[in-house]
């Protein structure tokens, strides 16, 4: 079978390898969740977005409108500006507009997802005085590649937002704002949108909403899996499940199977096996306190420049500097 077109060769076969070791695996069964955002699942993320119940992408983009012309303040210029994960980009617009009241600017958004770089494209280029270059690469290879392009005396601005932070495993988010660390400069900065802990009920209500559209963005996921390495998982045979983990302060999504069941992956040439009620670990969503982020900026080489919180979704916007 030929791979689709919004894969590399080498990608799909990624996908695959990944796809067999997470339901291979003795114990729990995971699938990492960056294969959540294929075309489908993107649109899907973007609908989550806007329900009522997930304030987080709302909370975000309120800091970003009101404090715009605050947090570009605190940027030397002149600044190349590089996004970790763009999404559709209608969050950025705030900062580069605000940017571009001073100096043209360039901008770097960095995706796996070539449809996210399109729809950032579509969304951000009406911006006079902005040049964007998407970089369809994984973040860190993609953010080596921008901070190479830079001229002497240019900083770095990068825009890590909407709280993908807190999908990194536990310990996995200092590794890896220390390794975007590595590759900036002293004086370079980095906004870090982070979603803080609030009322249990109110986070499980964000990724289980009545309207079934997370459940829809995380089966989706074997539904990719069907199309991309010809499985036949039967997407009605499992229910989607979130659940606080109090310990880990994440909000875990799982994929429950129904029955017992027998999945062919012909693609990734494996047969995988479920119990009924057991479960696939799809994604984990970290909720941070006040003081993990400042710790986790003086422990990944930062410097805490300035703050803003949201005060209707506990959500915190963080200016950090490279020291
Ligand atoms: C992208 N990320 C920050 C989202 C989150 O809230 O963890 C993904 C998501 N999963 C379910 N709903 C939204």
């Amino acid at each position: 079978m030929a791979a689709p077109a919004n894969l590399t060769r080498d990608s799909g076969v990624q996908f695959a390898s990944d796809v067999r070791a997470g339901l291979c695996k003795e114990g729990q069964k995971v699938l990492p969740s960056k294969y959540l955002y294929d075309p489908l699942g993107f649109t899907l993320f973007e609908a989550i977005s806007r329900l009522p119940e997930y304030g987080l992408t709302r909370a975000d983009e309120r800091l970003l409108r009101r404090h715009a012309q605050e947090i570009v303040r605190h940027v030397p210029s002149p600044a190349l500006v590089s996004e970790l994960g763009s999404g559709s980009g209608r969050k950025t617009r705030w900062i580069l507009s605000a940017l571009c009241e001073r100096e043209p600017v360039s901008y770097y958004p960095i995706e796996i997802s070539r449809a996210a770089l399109a729809s950032c494209q579509s969304e951000l280029g009406d911006i006079e005085c902005v040049s964007i270059v998407g970089v369809e690469r994984e973040y860190l290879d993609g953010l080596r590649e921008v901070a190479a392009l830079r001229a002497d005396g240019v900083c770095l601005l990068v825009l890590f937002l909407g709280s993908t932070i807190g999908n990194f495993d536990v310990g996995a988010d200092a590794r890896f704002l220390s390794d975007v660390r590595r590759v900036l400069a002293p004086g370079d900065s980095l906004l870090l949108g982070v979603d803080l802990l609030k009322p249990r009920e109110r986070m499980l209500e964000a990724y289980d909403d009545p309207l079934g559209v997370t459940a829809a963005f995380n089966l989706n996921l074997l539904g990719r899996i069907n199309r991309e390495l010809d499985a036949d998982f039967d997407l009605r045979q499992f229910e989607h499940v979130a659940r606080f983990n109090d310990a880990a302060r994440s909000i875990e999504m799982h994929l429950r199977s129904k029955r017992r069941q027998v999945v062919n992956v012909r693609r990734g040439a494996f047969a995988v096996t479920f119990g009924e009620g057991e479960t696939i670990w799809t994604e984990s969503s970290h909720k941070y306190t006040q003081a993990e982020i400042a710790e986790l900026a003086v422990s990944c080489g930062f410097r805490t420049e300035a703050q803003w919180v949201d005060d209707e979704w506990p959500f915190a916007e963080n200016l950090w500097l490279a020291v």
